[in-house]
């Protein structure tokens, strides 16, 4: 059996990072596109310094959670103001770099309907006109600054969708934890929970391989160990770099597995009940990996691995190390009844990420 390992983007990573921008650019032009708090918390003027004439312009609105009803007058506004500047570069969360992604990718006919029904799946999207994405996470978790995915919300819709275009690729994730060190502790829970997601995810995967159980597998433990020391002590830098080298690991893992149930059922759980990414994708961890124990003779070596022996212990270590971080893992604890959430992991396993996980549901879901 052969297997296939790929991901183009080119990583630079430790502090100081973000000094290599200007010698990236190589001499090109480029849109910034960040939050609106990026302002006030001098990140914007660090960013003005760093990059000088060759920030073209600079779209600071970007929302949580990107919604095709934000995106669509952000998008045209880009490309008829911007058709000529050939770099974007994104500063932030997964949003950021997510809302980069689907302004990245124009049509010659500057609608973007033709994105959203895309997106939809109606008609496939060709674009005719893209950028170089340069993605610089703020956040330690999302992963998305090595992966070729972006995730755009319709809420009126009820309704996620998953931009995935050869195009989407970031050419470079520029990684510096100094961008980290004053990240709130909720967020640095929340990415940091995300990414080790990612890696669990990318370990009871249908499309695992050798080489993406390696990255997962060191994602997996990095976390375990400086997670809860990086809450304890978010200024240091050190523990800062460690958490942000294992969510690169852990994208680096799921980059080419995609996620898995856990997602799956988290976009139900972001889109009827508000919880922010990280802790709906984690909340149910413990769950699917006791769904996953035993399914296949090969994951339960590599969860092992990760996760220390004996295997049969491990969910209740997982739902305890969460729990230690103030983070519910029953669906009770978020409202959701026993039927409700049977229902839910039904309807997420048919989900296309679902779809990703190694196991059959035929358990009962302790709610
Ligand atoms: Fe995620």
């Amino acid at each position: 059996m052969t297997v296939n390992y790929h991901n183009p983007v080119h990583s630079v990573y430790g502090p100081g990072a973000l000094l290599s921008l200007p010698s990236l650019l190589a001499g090109r032009k480029a849109v910034l596109v960040t939050f609106p708090e990026a302002r006030d918390i001098g990140l914007l003027g660090r960013l003005q310094e760093v990059l000088k004439d060759q920030l073209a312009g600079v779209i600071d609105q970007v929302r949580p959670n990107p919604d095709v009803v934000e995106l669509a007058p952000m998008w045209e506004r880009f490309w008829r103001e911007h058709a000529d500047t050939e770099v974007i570069i994104a500063v932030g969360g997964g949003s950021a770099i997510d809302t980069a992604k689907a302004l990245m990718v124009g049509n010659s006919n500057n609608r973007f309907d033709e994105l959203l029904a895309g997106l939809a799946g109606e008609a496939a999207f060709a674009p005719t006109r893209f950028k170089t994405l340069i993605a610089v996470p703020t956040t330690a978790g999302t992963g998305s600054e090595v992966t070729p995915w972006a995730t755009i919300w319709d809420r009126e819709q009820k309704k996620k969708y998953s931009l995935h275009l050869p195009q989407t690729w970031p050419a470079f994730a520029v990684i510096d934890p100094e961008l980290m060190l004053s990240l709130p502790a909720a967020v640095t829970l929340q990415s940091g929970l995300d990414a080790l997601s990612h890696a669990l995810e990318s370990i009871w995967n249908v499309n695992a391989n050798p080489v993406s159980d390696t990255f997962a597998v060191a994602a997996v433990r990095d976390t375990l160990e400086v997670l809860p020391k990086l809450m304890q002590q978010p200024t240091n830098l050190a523990l800062r770099g460690r958490m942000a080298l294992a969510a690169l690991k852990a994208g680096m893992a799921f980059s080419n597995t995609k996620t898995a149930l856990a997602h799956s059922i988290s976009y139900e759980m972001t889109l009827r009940h508000g919880l922010p990414h990280g802790i709906a994708c984690s909340f149910p961890l413990p769950m699917v990996l006791e769904l996953a124990i035993g399914q296949r003779a090969d994951r339960d070596q590599v969860l092992e691995q990760a996760l220390g022996a004996p295997l049969a212990d491990a969910p209740r270590r997982l739902s305890a190390f969460i729990e230690s971080l103030g983070v519910k893992t029953r669906f009770a604890d978020y409202g959701v009844g026993e039927e409700e959430a049977r229902k839910m992991v039904l309807h997420a396993q048919g989900g296309a990420r679902g779809k990703n996980f190694i196991g059959t549901l035929n358990t009962g879901i302790a709610a």
